[in-house]
């Protein structure tokens, strides 16, 4: 497995979770713990993302403007997460917010996926997208521990 392979399985992750958020209702178990999985996954995801992808492509001209922009849009993201958390589950705002963090998130995933992997895969040779597979298999690993 390559590091892109292993990003995208993780976006998978992520696409299912607010999947089934946007289908909860008011104040349920069901969304609290949908909402506390999704958070989990977008934050440790951010991290280790940025520790093993982003931190080796930003040192590269050609893909360090990528890399910014994809980084800022982690910090729209984490402040969609704020904005929800500080909406109650029975507001029929907080549909309209998760709603918008799933815009955001689907345009980042698949901004990432079709420009910025292929930027990418131009700079990184075979053997150091397998190297950075694992690397960020074991940032994941102690990311959703403490996320
Ligand atoms: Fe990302
Ligand atoms: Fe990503």
């Amino acid at each position: 497995m390559d590091i892109f392979e292993a990003l995208r399985h993780d976006h998978d992750i992520q696409r299912e979770l607010i999947r089934r958020l946007i289908k909860t209702h008011g104040d349920t178990q069901e969304r609290d713990k949908l909402f506390a999985q999704l958070k989990q996954e977008l934050v440790a995801h951010a991290t280790a993302e940025e520790r093993i992808f982003y931190m080796p492509l930003m040192q590269n001209d050609f893909t360090q403007g990528k890399c910014r922009h994809s980084i800022a849009e982690h910090h729209e993201i984490d402040e969609l997460i704020e904005a929800l958390e500080t909406t109650p589950y029975s507001s029929p705002q907080w549909l309209v917010k998760a709603k918008q963090l799933e815009e955001k998130v689907e345009h980042h995933l698949s901004e990432e996926e079709h420009e910025v992997f292929q930027m990418a895969g131009k700079t990184i040779t075979q053997k150091a997208k397998q190297g950075m597979a694992g690397m960020y298999h074991r940032e994941m690993d102690t990311q959703r521990k403490t996320a």
